[in-house]
């Protein structure tokens, strides 16, 4: 089975897709992981990374994305999972020989709808409204689960907001890694992104859980080195778990959002962004990192 890595923040633009892509890219080509990203955002920006806009919009013209594979398996027999799934995606070449490669469930713009479509037709039985929130989610969630089978690692993309998608896969992770910019509101956004994830109300409860305990860990995105960011970032990492690995403000990390046809190295696709993204890569996926988290 899988290992589930959601990369989540409720706040927008903080750089999700892009770790969560960068992370799919990392694990295939020096992990030699098959790794599955699953797009579970409307923007369907990690899909637009990974097979370009036509790719996208031919898997959507054949019902090829997350809201058709949820709206078939809540209504009728549907497809095998594999049948949603695009494999051998991105833009970074793969020896043949190797067994890394980056999958993807791609995204739809539908999915919000049939999400509120979903929760409809379970009201409609005359639940308790709580209640068919939760069956909503936990559906989502076994149904994500399904597509662990074949993959190392199931990489999920999280949309801002508090979505049943988003807290489906919030639940069903194995680690949640925050991406979050060193600005003065990521603080408060570090802090409700936290209490979800470890499912408690207050900070002072949150306060319990030690550490190694927690199922998230932040990173800080777009780092820069200058002003008083050093200082949040120290402040944050008092209250939150936080990886060592930074991700600067590079273009080269701005660039790697576009697909493009041509397949190219690791070095070619990520530029000046590689030694740290490698020690993401290293960090996050480390033995030692799953091995705890498992425990
Ligand atoms: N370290 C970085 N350096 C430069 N640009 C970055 C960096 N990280 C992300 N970006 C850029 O910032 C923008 C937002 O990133 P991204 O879409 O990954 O964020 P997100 O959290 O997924 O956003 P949303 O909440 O809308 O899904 C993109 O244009 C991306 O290319
Ligand atoms: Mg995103």
């Amino acid at each position: 089975m899988a290992r589930f890595l959601a990369v989540a923040n409720r706040k927008g633009g903080v750089g999700k897709s892009t770790v969560a892509v960068m992370l799919a890219h990392a694990s295939a080509a020096w992990g030699r992981k098959r790794v599955l990203v699953v797009d579970l955002d409307t923007q369907c920006n990690a899909s637009l990374m990974l097979i370009g806009g036509e790719g996208w919009d031919k898997a959507r013209r054949a019902g090829r994305t997350i809201s058709d594979y949820f709206f078939d398996r809540f209504e009728k027999v549907a497809e095998d999972e594999s049948f949603y799934v695009v494999d051998g995606v991105g833009d970074v070449a793969h020896p043949r020989a190797a067994n890394g490669r980056v999958s993807v469930l791609p995204g739809s713009l539908m999915l919000e709808d049939v999400q509120g479509e979903l929760y409809l037709k379970q009201a409609k039985r005359g639940v308790d409204p709580d209640k068919v929130a939760q069956e909503v989610r936990n559906r989502m969630k076994r149904l994500i689960k399904h597509f662990g089978h074949d993959f190392d690692y199931v990489i999920l993309d999280c949309p801002p907001g508090l979505s049943f998608a988003a807290l489906a896969a919030i639940d069903l992770a194995d680690q949640v890694v925050v991406p979050f910019r060193p600005d003065f509101v990521s603080q408060f956004a570090l802090d409700r992104a936290a209490l979800l994830i470890e499912r408690v109300e207050t900070a002072d409860q949150l306060a319990t859980v030690p550490f190694e305990d927690r199922r998230y860990t932040t990173l800080p995105n777009y780092v820069t080195g200058k002003g008083r960011e050093r200082l949040l970032i120290d402040q944050i990492a008092l209250d939150h778990p936080m990886l060592k690995s930074r991700v600067p403000l590079l273009d080269s990390v701005a660039r790697a959002f576009d697909w493009e046809e041509h397949k190219k190295t690791m070095a070619e696709k990520f530029g000046d962004a590689l030694p740290h993204l490698k020690a993401l890569h290293d960090e996050v996926f480390g033995a030692a990192t799953w091995l705890a988290k498992a425990g």
